[in-house]
């Protein structure tokens, strides 16, 4: 008699934004009868990039990390996907799960496909219509590779149309990093992040974080920042947790040259999100802080020309400002106030239980 033997679903994470979204998924999966391998790609390897998460998510301990680090982003794409290759070949994995937008999900999308394992693409179909950002030319060619196009919101499923995939393959299924933040909403501790990062107490503070290529990268886009934070820190104490792609060049730019500017290490999950939780507003450049503070109800201000999450903006708290718009737009959000708790509006299906859904999606694909 031969022994039955569950299917192996391989799940390929690397940076910080990965892990929120896929531990819902391993959680789910978790209940039937599969196996799973998570791998991480080692993108992101600082303690405070990607160990936190594990432990503060409940995420098991990688199965196996290829421990790739950073490079540009041809040679860090092509570490991945040796690494992989060599690990999909030795496991041959039944179904392989990615995440997001980043170079270890653009990599291990075409290593799956061109060893012909089927792929599931979590958080597909966004589209910032904007090519030169690198996460824009990831999430085209994951899209165009992966047999499942799990997505969080309708936009994704009108873009995916548009580019001819098949509509069987989309699935709307809610937004896993918003079942992350819903899980652990409880455990915000507000007054002890306070105090983790210095600030004094009862004082109103805006959180910013910044790492997008398209703002810290160029001297000269730097210095334009660091003068719409301080335009900022002008009105109200700002704490930026500093992201390790352009630290450097901001302090450079006298960042915190200003005595209403606090930096910090980038914070653990439960961390950061208890100061958003705390904050009066949010600047941001970061994809999944526009979903998380939409949840929240905490006004977010985006550094950016697109969003690939307009639903954030139609059905949340967010909008997009030019660095020089920024210190008018915050006075505006510093007059108004937050809005009372469970006023404003959320998108569809963001509501904890993505990844039961994304699990019973993968299910019935592996025939179970
Ligand atoms: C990556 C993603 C981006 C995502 C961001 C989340 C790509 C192309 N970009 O950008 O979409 O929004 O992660 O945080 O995949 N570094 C460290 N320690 C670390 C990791 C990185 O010091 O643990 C430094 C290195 O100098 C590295 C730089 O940060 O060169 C950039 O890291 P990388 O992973 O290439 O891109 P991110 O800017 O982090
Ligand atoms: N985040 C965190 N600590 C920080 C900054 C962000 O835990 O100091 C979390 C944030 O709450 C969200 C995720 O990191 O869950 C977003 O990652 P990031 O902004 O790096 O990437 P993006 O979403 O822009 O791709």
């Amino acid at each position: 008699m031969t022994e039955h033997v569950q299917p192996l679903v391989m799940h390929v994470t690397g940076a910080r934004p990965n892990f929120p979204k896929a531990a819902p998924v391993l959680a789910a999966l978790a209940d039937l009868p599969v196996r799973q391998l998570l791998v991480h790609t080692g993108q992101h390897y600082d303690e405070r990039m990607s160990e936190v998460f594990f432990r503060q998510l409940g995420l098991p301990a990688p199965d196996v990390n290829l421990g790739v680090g950073s490079g540009p982003h041809g040679a860090q794409t092509a570490a991945i996907m040796v690494g992989l290759e060599e690990l999909v070949l030795e496991r041959r994995p039944d179904l392989v799960v990615v995440y997001g937008d980043v170079n270890s999900t653009v990599a291990a999308a075409l290593v799956a496909a061109k060893l012909q394992i089927p792929l599931a693409h979590v958080e597909a179909g966004l589209r910032s219509f904007d090519l030169t950002m690198p996460e824009e030319i990831n999430r085209l060619v994951t899209d165009r590779l992966a047999d499942l196009l799990l997505v969080t919101s309708p936009d994704a499923i009108a873009h995916l149309g548009n580019e001819g995939v098949d509509p069987d393959r989309i699935h709307l299924v809610g937004n896993p990093m918003i079942d992350t933040l819903l899980r652990h909403l409880d455990e915000l501790d507000v007054d002890s992040a306070r105090t983790l990062v210095g600030l004094p107490p009862e004082e109103p503070y805006v959180v910013a974080t910044l790492h997008r290529p398209g703002n810290v990268d160029d001297p000269a886009d730097v210095a334009e920042l660091v003068a719409a934070v301080h335009g900022v820190a002008d009105q109200v104490r700002i704490v930026i947790p500093l992201h390790p792609r352009g630290r450097e060049r901001l302090q450079a730019a006298g960042l915190l040259d200003h005595e209403r500017v606090l930096a910090a290490e980038p914070l653990g999950y439960l961390e950061f999100l208890a100061l958003v939780q705390g904050s009066v507003g949010v600047v941001t450049d970061s994809g999944g802080v526009q979903e998380e503070t939409t949840v929240m109800g905490v006004p977010c201000l985006t550094l950016r020309p697109s969003t690939e999450r307009p639903v954030t903006i139609t059905h949340g708290t967010n909008r997009l400002v030019t660095r020089a718009q920024l210190p008018a737009v915050m006075a505006e959000v510093l007059s108004a106030g937050r809005a009372a708790p469970g006023t404003t509006p959320v998108p569809p299906l963001w509501d904890g239980q993505a990844g039961p859904r994304i699990a019973a999606v993968l299910a019935r694909h592996l025939g179970l």
